[in-house]
């Protein structure tokens, strides 16, 4: 018997202005897109951006439905938008931020269960990292290296 430690690398930056200007602009961009989230029912507003490796940027966000569960986060809006539209192209960072019309998030939100499996997905077939940036409304950036930092022992296709 043996007993492992696993731990990751976080990264707090005290507001968005401590991030680079590249991030920033990044994070600015999932502050637009979250802007237009279709949140009726949770009045949960989020918003992703991502950059690929050719500097193009994929936004997403929320889009709830009357039948809740197919409606779809907007981290999977985006990075399925960019598994459609650009297959060859890696993702370098995803930003994600979220807002509600109840409360301030004055916190990160990091991505549900099912999204950081998802980014896992593409993150495993790419073979490099995914970067990922977390911050509510206002407040604390926060910063990780990779999704599989999110999601130890991930299930991926080396199972199958
Ligand atoms: N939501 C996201 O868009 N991303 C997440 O990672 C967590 C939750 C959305 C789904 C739903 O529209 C609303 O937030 C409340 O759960």
């Amino acid at each position: 018997m043996q007993k492992q430690t696993h731990s990751f690398e976080l990264t707090i930056f005290n507001d968005i202005e401590e991030l680079s200007l590249d991030d920033k602009s990044l994070l600015l961009r999932a502050v637009e897109a979250r802007k237009k989230a279709y949140a009726p029912y949770s009045k949960f507003q989020v918003g992703a951006a991502l950059v690929l490796e050719n500097g193009v940027i994929v936004i997403g966000n929320n889009q709830e439905n009357a039948c809740y569960p197919s409606g779809l986060c907007a981290e999977r809006v985006a990075i399925y938008h960019a598994g459609a539209n650009y297959p060859g192209e890696r993702i370098r960072t995803l930003a994600i931020t979220a807002t509600s019309e109840n409360y301030a998030v004055d916190r990160p939100a990091a991505p549900c269960g099912n999204c950081r499996q998802s980014i896992s997905e593409y993150e495993v077939k790419q073979g490099t990292p995914i970067r990922i940036l977390m911050m509510g409304e206002t407040g604390k950036v926060l910063q990780c290296e990779s999704v599989a930092d999110l999601l130890p022992l991930a299930f991926d296709d080396s199972f199958l």
